[in-house]
């Protein structure tokens, strides 16, 4: 076995993300809230998963929803208090249920005391927890870095004349994090949270805390540049993925390590390269213990290129280090539509690889009933970029929209008769409670291949091989005995394998015996055993 029995927990375990302001609202205000999580941990011990990601619950004045801390070590009164995270943490505890939070270090809100002291004046004491600059002898910004929510990612302070970096919104002043003091701050807030029986954090654009020293320009994007930065005009050199950010990755896993149990490190390693994504795993055991595989995200559902991407990262993967898989968030459309166009017969196939590769997969709210992006109209827009850049980009509310419980007015996330703070997409069409009626819903599938994977060391943790298929069709074997064979694409196809079916995105196959081949219908999927 390739895992010890420390890290068994999470590598054969399953992760879900909770997006909180639409997960479950109890207090009739359209919001969801902490208490709402903690009422529906039942259904998530029913799903099977181990582990909770959290996005942020820290105090916000949610100019980026969470995204833009004010307090990191207290809890938004629109989500709770610390005491009702103190019982989420302790009953998702007795139900087997580990929660990571999320840590945002890249910026804080400008809201933030240190940054209204920062602000107060050049000879501040939090001054240089925040990155200023003079402007160029013309008055412009000190120099061409671009935000990655538009414009240019500086903001000039009119006091002192000075400019403050931002690399999202203006409301988000990055932190300095060449300063020893800003180092001493989260290594109290990790702390915090850590004794406080909060499990790992997921971390925030961790590629990007560290900046060049020198503030050097970014130089012209090329034709080689992701697509992003050619259309910026600009390689984010400078501004982004310096390499001095493992520094901090690894300090913090230190401070983990001194811990019993250790927490985990997972990584918002939005970056696109693979190799890039391996340097956060440092020598597989000093730095993340696993990072987002954005270049799997991106990956069209198709059986060559997600094949392609998983063999790549299987082989790059440093000695000991665990790969991560997820097909939806808060900042992408999600899976079912996204991947599936809405096509049920596609998300299981998509739910059926993301719980059977070799990785821990993250769920996003919603992906596990085949929950499709909601409807947004202009006027429904939240999300500060979907607002800048109408009609051309969107922004992020349609994967934001509120969690159908039932089919019922409100759609059980809220009271009937209170407007949701984001629209519902159609609880007639999809929600928890009819599908958990119905043996061949998507959700009935996702409950079974959770504890088909839990009960199975193979699937667990066994190591993943590819194996021969014809076009468009992917299979793969995990551990001595488990062979996965899917057919992703529209004609019925031959898989070579010999044992039994003990799951199907086809629930009728289970239980069938195999023996040397057999035809898989399009867009069907099985496990089998020998
Ligand atoms: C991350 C978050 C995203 C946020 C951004 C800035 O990418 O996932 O929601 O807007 O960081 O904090
Ligand atoms: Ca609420």
């Amino acid at each position: 076995m390739s895992t010890s029995d420390a890290d068994r927990w999470w590598h054969g375990g399953v992760f879900y993300q909770i997006y909180p302001r639409s997960f479950a609202d109890t207090n009739h205000d359209g919001v969801g809230d902490l208490p709402g999580i903690t009422a529906k941990l039942d259904y998530l011990a029913d799903l099977g998963i181990s582990g909770i990601w959290l996005s942020p619950v820290t105090v916000s004045p949610d100019r980026d929803w969470g995204y833009d801390v004010a307090d990191y070590c207290g809890i938004d009164p629109g989500f709770g208090t610390l005491a009702d995270l103190d019982t989420l943490v302790s009953e998702a505890g007795h139900r087997g249920i580990r929660i990571l939070m999320d840590l945002v270090p890249n910026h804080t809100s400008d809201q933030h005391s240190w940054f209204v002291d920062a602000r107060s004046g050049p000879d501040a004491a939090h001054r240089d927890w925040y990155v200023w600059a003079h402007p160029k002898p013309d008055g412009s910004p000190p120099n061409n870095w671009l935000s990655v929510f538009g414009g240019s990612a500086w903001e000039l302070d009119e006091a002192s004349g000075q400019y403050y970096l931002h690399n999202f919104e203006a409301q988000q002043p990055d932190l300095n994090w060449w300063s020893e003091d800003v180092r001493g701050a989260f290594d109290a807030i990790v702390r915090f949270w850590w004794d406080r029986g909060v499990s790992g954090f997921r971390i925030d654009v961790c590629n990007m805390m560290i900046k060049d020293a020198e503030l050097r320009d970014n130089p012209p994007a090329t034709e080689g540049d992701p697509l992003d930065q050619q259309l910026m005009g600009l390689r984010a050199v400078y501004n982004s993925d310096r390499p001095e950010a493992h520094n901090i990755l690894q300090r913090w896993r230190t401070i983990a390590d001194g811990y019993e149990t250790p927490p985990l490190l997972i990584g918002e390693t939005n970056v696109e390269q693979l190799t890039t994504l391996m340097e956060f795993y440092g020598d597989g055991r000093n730095e993340l213990h696993g990072g987002f595989n954005f270049v799997f995200i991106n990956a069209n559902l198709e059986a060559e290129a997600m094949r392609r991407v998983v063999e790549d990262t299987e082989a790059l993967l440093p000695e000991g280090a665990w790969p991560i898989w997820t097909g939806s968030n808060h900042d992408v459309s999600r899976l079912a539509t996204r991947w599936a166009g809405g096509d049920v017969a596609k998300v299981r196939c998509a739910l059926l690889i993301l719980l059977t590769l070799r990785g821990t997969p993250f769920l996003y709210q919603g992906d596990e009933i085949g929950l499709t992006d909601g409807p947004i109209f202009q006027s429904d827009l939240h999300d500060a970029v979907g607002i800048r850049f109408w009609p051309y980009y969107k922004g992020r509310d349609p994967e934001r929209t509120p969690m159908p419980w039932s089919n019922t007015p409100g759609g059980g996330f809220t009271s009937p008769g209170v407007t949701p703070w984001l629209p519902m997409g159609d609880p007639a069409a999809c929600n928890v409670a009819d599908q958990e009626a119905d043996v061949d819903s998507v959700l009935a599938f996702t409950r079974r291949a959770i504890a088909g994977r839990r009960h199975s060391d193979d699937l667990a943790v066994g190591p993943y091989r590819s194996l021969p298929s014809p076009t468009g069709t992917w299979a793969y074997a995990r551990g001595e005995r488990t062979v996965v064979a899917l057919n992703m694409s529209e004609r019925a196809q031959p898989v070579e394998a010999t044992g039994t079916i003990v799951l199907s995105t086809e629930r009728t196959l289970e239980g069938t015996a195999v023996e040397g081949a057999l035809t898989l219908a399009p867009w069907t999927g099985v496990v089998i055993t020998s």
